[in-house]
């Protein structure tokens, strides 16, 4: 967990609680994980009961966006909402980001009139750049390496449908991107397995995914045939062929990956009940055939749902720590 710069002296109040950021997903532990899906829950029951939940009135989410988000920024920015807060919204196009501002001074200045920050840019790199020189919280909504908001969805969403995620398998069929890094953090941490089929060329870097440094093999293995890494799994996920930021690749990724669509077939040596989850947006016809993703099994409309309540309970968390 990166605490705030050394040397940068703090007009936080008194007694309020060291700064902590949400850089990737190995930033909270499973401690601190449980308490937050259950946190979740609770403010999800609030939310669909119409039952007011306010505990950051007078709180500011600055949210900036160097890439599209439809997703991130509805959830993000109706959830600051619902907990009494507001947000500021800034692009690179709309503000001195895009014009070589330093992203130490950009910290420094934002983090002095806003109480908590989320950012979605390229490399990870500039998030923790920005988190070094902020006084408030850092939230990473979604870099090339990490997008840790939505893993942490989905385990929501898992266990909404399913129960424990612990000692499960995930099924990931795609490209070894933002996404696939994540699961395998959340992996290593709470303690489920991650089959990772990826086209040759595309595979998981390990020294990113890894919290450890070398992830053991009860929470990662690969299989070259993406039949294989479904065959039991409990759930079957996948993601774009090409992610924002790779746009130039896609005719190329198209061809390496043409063998790498979730279909039927895949979710019939899956588990009988298992799940399928994408973040979206989706590509039907791509990584995806549409009777998988409009099926059954899919629950990806409650996983998109979910980004919302999770993060409401992570900003809560960041702010004000455990509550009971
Ligand atoms: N899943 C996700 O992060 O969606 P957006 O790109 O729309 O925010
Ligand atoms: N891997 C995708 C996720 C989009 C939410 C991307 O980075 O574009």
């Amino acid at each position: 967990m990166k605490m705030a710069a050394q040397g940068i002296p703090s007009t936080l109040p008194k007694g309020a609680p060291p700064v902590r950021h949400y850089l990737q997903f190995s930033d909270l532990n499973a401690d601190e994980y449980a308490y937050l899906l259950e946190r979740a829950a609770f403010i999800k029951a609030k939310f669909k009961t119409f039952t007011r939940h306010q505990p950051l009135v007078d709180r500011t989410l600055a949210m900036i966006f160097e890439k599209a988000s439809t997703r991130t920024r509805v959830s993000f920015e109706a959830g600051m909402y619902q907990l009494g807060g507001s947000v500021v919204h800034l692009t690179t196009g709309d503000s001195q980001l895009g014009r070589a501002e330093p992203i130490e001074d950009s910290a420094r200045v934002i983090s002095r009139m806003a109480d908590l920050v989320m950012i979605r840019t390229y490399e990870q790199t500039k998030i923790e750049r920005f988190a070094e020189y902020s006084r408030v919280p850092v939230i990473n909504g979604l870099t090339n390496e990490f997008h840790p908001c939505q893993i942490l969805a989905d385990i929501f969403t898992f266990i909404e449908h399913r129960g424990s995620i612990q000692g499960k398998t995930v099924a990931w069929v795609g490209d070894g991107n933002n996404m696939a890094n994540t699961w395998l953090q959340a992996a290593e941490l709470l303690d489920f397995k991650v089959n990772v089929s990826t086209p040759s060329g595309y595979e998981v870097d390990e020294k990113i995914a890894s919290i450890t440094g070398k992830i053991s093999q009860r929470h990662f293995q690969t299989y070259s045939n993406p039949m294989d890494a479904c065959r039991g799994a409990d759930l079957v996920t996948t993601d774009v062929w090409t992610s924002m930021g790779f746009e130039a690749e896609n005719e190329v990724r198209k061809q390496a990956f043409a063998a790498w669509r979730v279909s039927a077939n895949m979710m019939a040596v899956a588990q009988a009940n298992a799940l399928f989850m994408h973040c979206l947006p989706a590509h039907r016809g791509e990584e995806v055939d549409a009777d998988v993703i409009d099926g059954e099994q899919s629950v990806v409309w409650d996983e998109a749902e979910n980004r919302m309540h999770v993060q409401k309970a992570l900003m809560e968390f960041l702010l004000l720590g455990r509550l009971s």
